[in-house]
């Protein structure tokens, strides 16, 4: 019997509340589909932080190495500044472990009301493919007062190092600038999985810029998905300015199949996305690095207001466990998660107040892994 350890990082906010269904279905799961299941909880995220002073150490990201996925609830919490713990876990999770690849589906299911009408699930059927180590998230910048300014700047990642050396002239009061940054290995090796995905899905690639504004940056991503594109004759292909791609979303969201886009456009697209699919507490994504370790969370933040309050939709999580099982190689499990889902909600009679029910949280957990258990092998 296969035998998976998975580290659980809960987080702040809702996570607990929603990470607790989502392993109360991924159990029921590996018992109906005959693998083991252990869970290793981390206490990070702002108690742990406020309590210690780590947000997540080198120490723990090297323990977190051996394993093949990690399950993430949210971090963010009030008592801190915005950013700190996102930057401090969550990015510093995602660049360490080098998850280029931040798979975000956008489906609509069965019996979900979507804000666009007219629109069905047969409509709302797409994947978002987000690059998810470079662009404007390389978090390099800085400010500059009148006069020169020297500054170092400094990228690190798996893939290159790039240092920059500023020299700064400026006779404004003061400036703040920040850097995005796209390489050729970094952007390619996004745009091949993008199409590869596509293949085994309507062979229908989109590809996200502002090319027209920023030709350096996102010229320079058109150019690397043109020559990888060479490799892929059998599939259909376009280019997408960010600003119009939001419009169409909302008239055509038919038209997409794989939509491959840089870091911060990906960010944007992504809650428009989850609006579309029937809100933000069904929206699961993956960070994934095909070659070492993944991460599966929610899209959705720490919503702290929510706090303890079991009203949180937990689904968006336990779809995230669903990409989990998919990422570690089971399949019909992940499977079967995912038709449960959509059978509960199908149903319709156990629903968290976003989705118009007055169900807890708890309930939602239970409703799905009871179905998990009925749909059997
Ligand atoms: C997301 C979030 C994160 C991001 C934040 C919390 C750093 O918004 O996963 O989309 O910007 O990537
Ligand atoms: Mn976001």
């Amino acid at each position: 019997m296969a035998q998976y350890k998975v580290p659980v990082i809960a987080g702040d906010g809702i996570g607990p509340e929603v990470i607790a269904e989502g392993k109360k279905v991924l159990d029921a799961a590996s018992e109906v589909h005959g693998f083991g299941l252990e869970w290793i909880d981390y206490p990070h995220g702002a108690d742990h932080y406020l309590a210690t002073g780590e947000l997540i150490s080198e120490n723990t990201l090297h323990e977190l190495e051996k394993y093949k996925a990690i399950y993430l609830g949210a971090v963010g919490d009030d008592r801190i500044e915005p950013g700190i713990l996102e930057k401090g876990i969550l990015l510093a999770m995602r660049f360490y472990f080098d998850q280029y690849i931040n798979l975000r589906p956008v489906k609509l299911l069965e019996g979900v009301w979507t804000p666009l009408k007219d629109k069905g699930p047969k409509d709302i059927d797409f994947v978002v493919v987000r690059e998810n180590t470079e662009d404007l998230y390389i978090g390099i910048g800085g400010r500059a007062k009148r006069g020169t300014t020297r500054q170092e700047l400094e990228v690190v990642r798996k893939l290159y190092k790039v240092k920059f050396d500023l020299d700064i002239d400026s006779d404004a009061d003061e400036i703040a600038y920040q850097i995005g940054l796209v390489s050729r290995e970094g952007a390619e090796r996004i745009i091949r999985y993008a199409f590869e995905l596509s293949r085994e899905r309507k062979k229908h690639l989109s590809s996200v810029d502002k090319a027209n504004v920023l030709p350096d940056i996102y010229g320079f991503w058109r150019e690397i998905f043109r020559k990888v594109a060479v490799d892929y004759p059998d599939v259909k292909t376009d280019f997408n300015y960010v600003d119009a791609i939001t419009m169409w979303f909302v008239k055509n969201p038919e038209w997409f199949d794989v939509v491959v886009t840089p870091n911060m456009f990906g960010d944007i697209i992504t809650d428009l996305g989850a609006m579309i699919q029937g809100g933000m507490g069904l929206a699961p994504g993956g960070n994934i690095n095909p070659d070492g370790t993944s991460m599966f969370e929610p899209i959705h933040g720490s919503a702290p207001k929510y706090k303890g309050m079991q009203r949180a939709n937990p689904i968006a999580t336990i779809w995230a466990g669903a990409m989990l099982l998919e990422h570690l190689g089971e399949k019909e499990a992940a499977n079967s998660v995912l038709r449960a889902i959509e059978q509960s909600l199908k149903v319709g009679k156990v629903r968290t107040p976003d989705l118009g029910g007055r169900s807890k949280t708890s309930d939602v957990g239970d409703d799905i892994a009871r179905i998990v258990r009925t749909l059997g092998k």
